[in-house]
């Protein structure tokens, strides 16, 4: 990535570029108005197998090897993909066992992407085939600054080969004992017990219930399956070349890939947001992608596609108004991106995503989004200072796969709509409107550089994770916890003897009965200090052993009974909070708990609608302030004097932001440098 960013000298500007789809006469009109626009990358090549390979093993490398030398005649860099997320027709229908079964059975066909089994020999011979062609061709080319392996990787096979694969891989996992397997997957249950490797397979589409530990190791698996695709095209590029950044695009929220796991194959982390526009509060969701992003690897990331505009995904696809989407290309910047990047640089005339924005819509250069396009990429070379900047968090949040997979793969908990995104979303709002930074971590992270731990959703939890929480929180941490974690080990099998199982000690209190609400039902809960709030959707009947309670039911079946606790453990203290709480009071809750272990937000009395991040260098710290707001003005006071990099202003005691508007607050820096 520093190899990047010291070739482009800036923030990375640019998009998809799909110039196969395009007459020859059009390439250099792109070229033109990329450089007008300030376009120094393009990703090339995403869904262009047939155009390179039109037949078995003979290749039309011509085009490419033109816009490659014009883009680099013009001075753009090249993100150049491997094309193998869109396998052309010989392949699918001469060898129809590369297409992917679904999980109902049915052959997910020619005619759309992702249609193949990330399991089938078949399709991976040819993805290497392909992927060695582009490396041997174009590893040496001047414009060539990237790698972006295949794209969006996601399809799950439950094909013969896909089942003989998923064995092979529960034959590493359990050691080759058939025993072990057994236990993990608690089959003596239903009858379930295997007595040979070759009868288990993958869990199909129930025709009613499953087994929840099978679902979860095949969830891991699918997981590891694509990540092994991944893997061999990125070895095959670094054999030609190992000096440039090899990487997939991820996207936002998605359950079938661990990116944990990914992040740390890729030399860089990129992601692909698209909000949908017609919904008021994305922008809660997508900082939290962003601070996953940069989390995944501890370092500024690439956001690699978002809208201009409108996307093709939703039933009604609304625009972005004036000025939304250089406010979220700002909202990736704050969190850590190092560029900005679209899907696509030239609208489509045709195919699904015709109607899909563009940097370059169809009424071209006369459009709004072109004109907001062309605006953004003059503006950002302002901000270049904070390239590659870093930043520092002291609160961390917790968004892990297995306990995502363990909450939402099988049937059969005390209710079965939970999600956990969106669970981990509802406590991360909080800090984010209380303007405090945050980091996200997985069961593997290191914990001791925090002071605070949110931890929401975590039905699941591994031991390592019980047990560095545990240190974290003895050692001085404060740990916020929801309801309903720490219950089941990674088979997903209860955690003995009482609930919570593994968080127990932690809380300071056992479980007795878990009380899901009835629909429409609500109870209230009143708090120490007399305040009073109305809870719905989960109750928990909580029996505090070392733990004091600090706002009980006042309604229901539980009245009287704890709803929320804390426990002194160690040095440290954990918040329990066993119901679901209103926004407004989980936001006094969590903004209490981190306030109360020492933690400063970014900015003071700032109103909700603000978001505020920091990044920083050795030289300087970067506060980045926007303004979701569409009607109203806001006036925020900053910690330190110094310049808006945006308009070149010095800022003193405070600055008055505009609906819509971003900051970039520059102040020399006083203190450690920032990690990077
Ligand atoms: C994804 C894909 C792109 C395009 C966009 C917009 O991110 O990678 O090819 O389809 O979505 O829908």
């Amino acid at each position: 990535m520093a190899g990047l960013r010291a070739r482009l000298r800036g923030f990375a500007f640019g998009g998809d570029y799909n110039p196969e789809q395009w007459d020859r006469a059009v390439w250099d009109e792109d070229v033109a108005l990329m450089r007008r626009a300030g376009v120094n990358l393009v990703t090339l090549g995403v869904f262009a197998w047939a155009s390179l390979e039109p037949e078995p093993g003979r290749f039309e490398f011509g085009w490419l090897d033109e816009v490659m030398d014009l883009l680099h005649a013009g001075g753009i860099a090249v993100d150049l993909a491997t094309p193998t997320a869109a396998p052309p027709v010989w392949l699918s229908h001469g060898h129809p066992e590369v297409l992917p079964v679904m999980e109902d059975g049915k052959t997910f066909g020619f005619g759309n992407r992702l249609h193949y089994d990330p399991t089938s020999p078949r399709y991976r011979q040819h993805a290497a085939r392909i992927t060695t062609a582009l490396a041997e061709r174009y590893s040496g080319h001047p414009a060539l600054a990237m790698w972006h392996i295949s794209n969006e990787y996601g399809p799950i096979a439950y094909t013969p080969g896909a089942a003989a694969a998923f064995r092979d891989w529960l034959r590493r996992r359990y050691g080759d004992d058939l025993d072990a397997l057994n236990d993990a997957w608690y089959t003596r249950f239903w009858s379930q017990r295997y007595t040979s490797w070759d009868q288990v397979a993958p869990p199909e589409l129930p025709r009613s219930w499953s087994n929840p530990a099978r679902r979860l190791d095949f969830q891991r698996f699918a997981s590891d399956a694509l990540r092994e695709c991944f893997i061999s095209e990125r070895d095959i590029v670094r054999s030609y070349r190992d000096d440039l950044p090899v990487l997939t695009n991820f996207m936002r929220f998605y359950r079938h890939a661990d990116y944990w796991r990914w992040a740390a194959e890729q030399d860089a982390v990129a992601l692909d947001i698209y909000p949908d526009p017609g919904r008021d509060d994305s922008r809660v969701a997508a900082a939290l992608n962003f601070d996953l992003m940069r989390s995944l690897r501890g370092q500024p990331w690439i956001l690699m596609e978002q809208a201009a505009s409108a996307v093709s995904q939703w039933r009604v696809n609304n625009v972005k108004p004036p000025g939304r989407m250089r406010l979220g290309s700002y909202q990736a910047i704050a969190h850590g991106a190092d560029s900005v990047m679209y899907f696509q640089w030239r609208a489509s005339r045709g195919g699904h995503e015709r109607f899909h924005s563009a940097m370059l819509p169809h009424s071209g250069t006369g459009a709004r989004t072109w004109r907001e396009v062309e605006a953004l990429g003059a503006e950002l070379p302002r901000i270049a200072e904070a390239l590659g900047s870093g930043s520092r968090a002291e609160i961390a949040v917790l968004f892990d796969w297995d306990a995502w997979w363990g909450l939402e793969t099988a049937y059969g908990l005390p209710r079965n709509d939970f999600d956990y995104p969106g669970m981990v979303t509802d406590h991360y709002r909080p800090l984010l409107e209380g303007h405090f930074a945050a980091d996200v971590v997985s069961f593997d992270s290191d914990l001791s550089r925090y002071r605070v731990l949110v931890v929401a959703g975590a039905h699941l939890v591994s031991d390592g994770f019980v047990a560095r929480l545990e240190r974290f929180v003895a050692a001085g941490g404060t740990l916020l916890c929801s309801y309903f974690c720490g219950v089941v080990d990674p088979h997903n099998q209860v955690r003995q003897p009482a609930y919570p199982g593994a968080f127990r000690g932690l809380i300071g209190a056992y479980i007795d009965e878990y009380w899901p609400a009835r629909d429409g039902e609500t109870f209230e809960v009143r708090f120490a200090d007399g305040t009073t709030s109305v809870c719905d959707w989960w109750q928990e009947s909580i029996h505090p052993e070392s733990a004091r309670a600090v706002a009980w039911y006042a309604s229901g079946s539980l009245s009287g009974r704890p709803a929320v606790i804390q426990n002194p453990f160690g040095s440290g203290r954990v918040v329990y909070v066993g119901t679901r709480l209103p926004p407004a009071t989980l936001h006094d809750t969590v903004l209490a708990t981190v306030r109360d272990a020492g933690v400063a937000p970014l900015v003071e009395a700032a109103p909700d609608f603000v978001e505020a991040a920091r990044r920083g260098n050795e030289h300087a710290e970067f506060l980045f302030l926007l303004n979701h707001s569409d009607t109203r003005t806001a006036r925020v006071a900053v910690p330190a004097p110094g310049v808006d990099l945006l308009t070149g202003v010095a800022v003193g005691d405070h600055v008055s932001l505009d609906p819509l508007a971003v900051a970039v607050i520059r102040t020399e820096r006083q203190r450690q440098p920032a990690a990077t």
